[in-house]
């Protein structure tokens, strides 16, 4: 496992294929694929026997065919599930992906991952420990690692604990009090923030620590020009069939 190269590519394909497709879906994977995307970032949490699989939310509903909590459910009843057809009828019948499935996909294409750890509430630590483990058995040998972020700082712990050497960025939807010292802390790699919280002056400050400095979620294209002139370092986005990413 490569995991002391910075990991990705400049563009990164928001949960697969942004909103083309089923978010969080080997479809949205393949979509991304097809507009000449090269890393695709996803969220994953734990099912209640432990596999980690991929959904944003905490609750299915928004999108799958299931109901209340994910982490609540088996993955032999996750598996179940139609995680396509709340988008449209042609992808009606996708399954929600195992990280198992992302990692054989991924790997076998050569592309890089951004593996979001999202956890259900209350499992944060576990997530990232469990999540952690996961990923150094599936990409052992691959000369591939992924890039761990997280929103909370726990899970990032959790994957320190199990996994150092595969790299973290710490995710931030605000310039809390603490934050570089917060990501310098958990041994960060890279900070990404909301596009609207980064600028040139915050981009100097993540350099001067050692670190990358990537966007959450630019999908026009003024705001992306700025963000590059800045001297952002990747951007994350859902507008793959508008960023060509070569
Ligand atoms: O990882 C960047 C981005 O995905 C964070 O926000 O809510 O889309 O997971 P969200
Ligand atoms: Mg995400």
């Amino acid at each position: 496992m490569n995991s002391k190269a910075w990991p990705l590519p400049f563009w990164i394909a928001h949960r697969g294929a942004g909103k083309l497709a089923p978010e969080n879906t080997l479809a949205a994977f393949r979509l991304g694929a097809q507009y000449g995307y090269r890393a695709f970032e996803c969220d994953v949490k734990l099912s209640s026997d432990g596999l980690p699989f991929l959904l944003h939310d905490a609750t299915l509903e928004r999108t799958s065919n299931g109901q209340g909590v994910a982490g609540a459910l088996s993955w032999s009843e996750l598996s179940r599930l139609d995680a396509g057809g709340w988008h449209s009828r042609s992808f009606a019948g996708e399954p929600l992906p195992s990280l198992i499935a992302v990692a054989r996909f991924v790997i076998g294409n050569r592309y890089a991952l951004n593996i979001e750890i999202k956890p259900t509430p209350g499992q944060e630590l576990l997530t990232g420990q469990v999540v952690g483990r996961e990923v150094l058995r599936l990409w052992q040998g691959s000369g591939l690692a992924p890039l761990f972020s997280s929103f909370d700082p726990l899970a990032l712990q959790g994957a320190l604990e199990s996994a150092p050497a595969i790299p973290r960025g710490l995710l931030l939807d605000s310039l809390r009090e603490g934050w570089l010292a917060e990501a310098q802390a958990l041994a960060c790699r890279a900070v990404i923030t909301n596009y609207r919280l980064m600028d040139a002056a915050t981009i100097a400050k993540i350099h001067a620590a050692g670190m990358q400095a990537l966007v959450y979620t630019v999908n026009d294209a003024a705001t992306a020009q700025t963000l590059i002139g800045d001297g952002v370092d990747g951007i994350i986005t859902d507008a793959v069939d508008r960023f060509s990413p070569v």
